[in-house]
C-alpha cells in the first residue's frame, strides 16, 4: 500500500472477484466480475473520460468539454474538468435518472437536454445530439473540446491497455491462463471491445457478449439494439452474440448481485450477469468430458446507488411506498385488449377516445397518430392511480414504438378502472398499415 498524490492515479487497477459458483449453479464454468464500480467516480467510464484526454490536457486549459453523455462519462469528465479550469457542457436525449441529473448539476455540469429521441434517431434533426454538438462547434471555434466517446479510439485503447491486461494478470495470479466469455454492456462499445481485444491476444476463440436493453425498454447506460447504428464504435461483427435483456430481469439480477454476491451494482451489471448466465448455462453443458472448464468475466460498470428513484419505480414494493402502484402481473398483461392498427382506426372515428403517445417527444414529433396526445412513459409511471389526468368516460388507447410499453399501461390503468386498450405492434405496426401519421413541426 501507498499514499497516492493523485487522483486520477486510483483509475483502473479494480479489482476482479469470482462470484460463488454455489450460487450461479452452473457446472464448469468459473465466472469473474471486473468490478469496474470501483473507480474513483464509480464507473467504468472513467478510464475512457481520462483516456480521451490526458494527454491533451495541458493545452485544454481555457475551453470546455462538449459531450454527449447522460451519466458516467459526463460525471468523470466534470470531475477532470473541474480541476483544470474546464468546464462541461454534457448534450444529451434525456437525462431519466433524476439523481444522475443531480448529482451532474451539484458538480456543475451544463446539462442541454434534448426533447428525447431513443426511438427514432434522426441525425439530420436540427435538435439531435451529434447536430448540435457539431453547430455549437461551428459557431464557436476553438472554445470547446469534444472527445467524443461515441467515435474516439482512445476509448476503446483505454479498455484494451488497462482493463483487458488487469483481468489476464489477475487470473494469470490465480493460475488461469485464459478467458473463453467477456460479457458486458453496450454504450460506446468501448469497454467490451477494448478489453476483449486485449485477452483475446491470449485465446484467438475468445467471444464476447454485448448485452443491450430489449426494444422498447430502458435501462440507464447502455442502449437497444435499435439504438446501436448510431455508435461510430460499434462493431456487429466483433460480438459471438448480442443479447437484449428486458429491464424487469436487469433489475432481478442486480437485486440478487447484491443479496448473494455482496456486489451493489448498478442495472446493466444486472443485465450482464443475466445475458452471461443465459449464453454460459448451455455453453458449460455442452463441454466435453476432456474439455477444460470455461473461464468468463462480465464487466460491472458502476454502483448501485445513483439508481435508487429507477429501482423504485420498477420495484415500489421493495421501497414500502404503497401509493405507487406495483407493475401488472403477468395475468394484468394479458388480459389487456389489443387493438390493431384498423380496429384503433374504426373506434376513433366511431366514437371520443383518448390516444396517448407514451414514446419521447422528439419521436412523436416525427410523426404520431392524429389527435393523440404525448405523455412519455417515465412521466406516466409517476402518476399514482389518483392522479391520473385522464377522461374516464372515454377509452384509453396507449401507443409505443412496438406495442410493450403500451400493454404495461393500459393494464395498470384497468386495474385504476379505466377502459384501456394498448395499439398492439405499436405505431411500427400503425405505418405499416398505411395509416396516417401526423408530423408536428
Ligand atoms: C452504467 C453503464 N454501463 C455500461 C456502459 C457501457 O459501456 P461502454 O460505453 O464502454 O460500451 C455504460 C456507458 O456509459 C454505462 O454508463
Amino acid at each position: 500500500m501507498r499514499a497516492y498524490d493523485d487522483i486520477t492515479e486510483l483509475i483502473g487497477d479494480t479489482p476482479l472477484l469470482r462470484l460463488d459458483a454455489a450460487v450461479h449453479g452452473i457446472e464448469r464454468l468459473r465466472l469473474f466480475a471486473k468490478l469496474e464500480s470501483h473507480n474513483p467516480f464509480g464507473s467504468v467510464k472513467d478510464r475512457a473520460a481520462w483516456g480521451m484526454i490526458r494527454d491533451d490536457l495541458p493545452e485544454l486549459r481555457g475551453r470546455g468539454f462538449l459531450e454527449a453523455s447522460s451519466g458516467n462519462t459526463a460525471k468523470a469528465l466534470r470531475v477532470l474538468g473541474a480541476r483544470h479550469g474546464i468546464g462541461l457542457r454534457a448534450v444529451t436525449n434525456r437525462i431519466k435518472v433524476d439523481e444522475v441529473r443531480d448529482t451532474l448539476r451539484l458538480l456543475g455540469t451544463e446539462i442541454v437536454e434534448l426533447p428525447g429521441l431513443s426511438e427514432c434517431p434522426d441525425p439530420t434533426a436540427p435538435d439531435d445530439v451529434a447536430a448540435v454538438i457539431a453547430a455549437t462547434m461551428a459557431r464557436e471555434p476553438g472554445k470547446w473540446y469534444h472527445a467524443s466517446q461515441y467515435t474516439n479510439e482512445r476509448n476503446v485503447e483505454a479498455h484494451y491497455r488497462g482493463t483487458g491486461r488487469e483481468i489476464r494478470d489477475a487470473l494469470a495470479g490465480s493460475g488461469i491462463d485464459r478467458v473463453d466469455y467477456v460479457i458486458g454492456g453496450l454504450g460506446t462499445t468501448g469497454s467490451t471491445r477494448g478489453t476483449a481485444t486485449a485477452l483475446a491476444e491470449h485465446n484467438p476463440g475468445l467471444r464476447t457478449v454485448g448485452v443491450v436493453s430489449a426494444r422498447g425498454d430502458f435501462i440507464p447506460g447502455i442502449r437497444s439494439e435499435t439504438e446501436m447504428w448510431d455508435v461510430g464504435l460499434f462493431q456487429p461483427d466483433f460480438y459471438h452474440r448480442i443479447v437484449a435483456v428486458a429491464a424487469e430481469h436487469a433489475v432481478s439480477a442486480t437485486l440478487l448481485l447484491a443479496h448473494r454476491y455482496g456486489v451493489l451494482a448498478g442495472p446493466t451489471s444486472g443485465a450482464a450477469y443475466a445475458a452471461a448466465l443465459d449464453v454460459l448455462r448451455p455453453a458449460a453443458a455442452g463441454l466435453r468430458p476432456g474439455d477444460p472448464d470455461l473461464v468468463a468475466v462480465l464487466i460491472v460498470c458502476d454502483r448501485l446507488e445513483p439508481y435508487l428513484s429507477y429501482l423504485r419505480a420498477r420495484r415500489p414494493e421493495l421501497f414500502d411506498d404503497p401509493s405507487r402502484p406495483a407493475p401488472p402481473h403477468p395475468a394484468e398483461l394479458a388480459a389487456v385488449p389489443r387493438l390493431t392498427p384498423e380496429h384503433l382506426d374504426e373506434l376513433d372515428r366511431a366514437r371520443r377516445i383518448t390516444v396517448v403517445d407514451t414514446r419521447g417527444a422528439m419521436a412523436y414529433r416525427v410523426a404520431h397518430i392524429p389527435g393523440s396526445i404525448n405523455l412519455r412513459d417515465d412521466l406516466l409511471g409517476g402518476f399514482t392511480p389518483d392522479q391520473l389526468p385522464f377522461c374516464r368516460s372515454r377509452p384509453l388507447v396507449f401507443v409505443c414504438p412496438v406495442g410493450r410499453v403500451s400493454q404495461h399501461f393500459a393494464a395498470l390503468t384497468r386495474r385504476a378502472g379505466y377502459d384501456a386498450y394498448s395499439l398492439a405492434g405499436g405505431i411500427a405496426a400503425w405505418r405499416d398499415a398505411g395509416l396516417p401519421l401526423e408530423r408536428r413541426r
